[in-house]
């Protein structure tokens, strides 16, 4: 396995309402290709902080992001939203699909932006693969308000999976779900990691937590 991504000693301060707190500090994290990492944390202790920084939602204050060996701790916004496109699939809590379109369709929106040129055929191909690969392929044609919330989620997964990212984050995937679902879920994510997708999965569920390679606890604004 080769080193996807490297954190080191990142340092991250909110400030809200005139009040900052250090939410991060010294927090290191390496994730390789097909590596699954579980991220766990009681509430407040920084895990969405830190999907953001991984995800160049947002910068760190302090350390170093390694991308592939390079350098993108400082990178300007406009490279960091092509790599956020190219690059990184997101999967949150709620699935923000679009309720008017298909599950094939809702899809296919990912497609629209940062790919190059794709013929509506191998736009199709790469859309059922994704379906397939969460095991929705019978409900493409089925609009998101007829779906179950673990059918709606896996959508959104193949979603940010049809651009075939490096980088899977995840948070709180399976909070709006029963535990059977949620099961199905960690499944799906667990099956991108096969293909050679680094994985973080932010979770409240120890046993959906134990499922990845790693389990790393936030406490303190450091992992442990
Ligand atoms: N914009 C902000 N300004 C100030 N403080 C913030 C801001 N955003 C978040 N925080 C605080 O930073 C801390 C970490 O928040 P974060 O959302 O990362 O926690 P979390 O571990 O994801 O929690 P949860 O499990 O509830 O989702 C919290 O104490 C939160 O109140
Ligand atoms: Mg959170």
């Amino acid at each position: 396995m080769t080193g996807l991504i490297r954190l080191s000693g990142i340092g991250k301060t909110l400030t809200g309402q005139g009040e900052s707190r250090a939410v991060l500090s010294g927090v290191d994290l390496t994730l390789h290709r097909g590596q699954s990492v579980a991220v766990v944390g009681r509430s407040g202790s920084g895990k969405s902080t830190l999907l953001s920084l991984l995800g160049l939602f947002d910068r760190p204050d302090d350390g170093t992001y390694l991308l592939r060996d390079r350098d993108i701790t400082r990178i300007p916004e406009r490279r960091a939203a092509a790599l956020r496109s190219a690059g990184f699939g997101f999967v949150f809590q709620r699935f923000l699909l679009l309720n008017h379109l298909t599950a094939a369709q809702n899809v296919a929106m990912a497609l629209v932006n940062g790919q190059g040129w794709l013929s509506r055929r191998q736009r199709g191909a790469k859309v059922a693969a994704a379906l397939d690969a969460v095991g929705v392929a019978h409900l493409a044609g089925h609009r998101p308000p007829r779906l179950s919330g673990g059918e709606q989620q896996r959508v959104a997964i193949a979603r940010a999976l049809v651009r075939e990212p490096e980088v899977l984050l995840a948070d709180e995937p399976t909070g709006a779900l029963d535990a059977e679902t949620g099961d199905l879920v960690v499944e799906a994510l667990r099956g991108a990691t096969r293909r050679g997708c680094g994985l973080v999965l932010v979770t409240h569920d120890r046993e959906h937590a134990r499922k990845m390679d790693t389990v790393l606890e936030l406490v303190e604004g450091r992992l442990t």
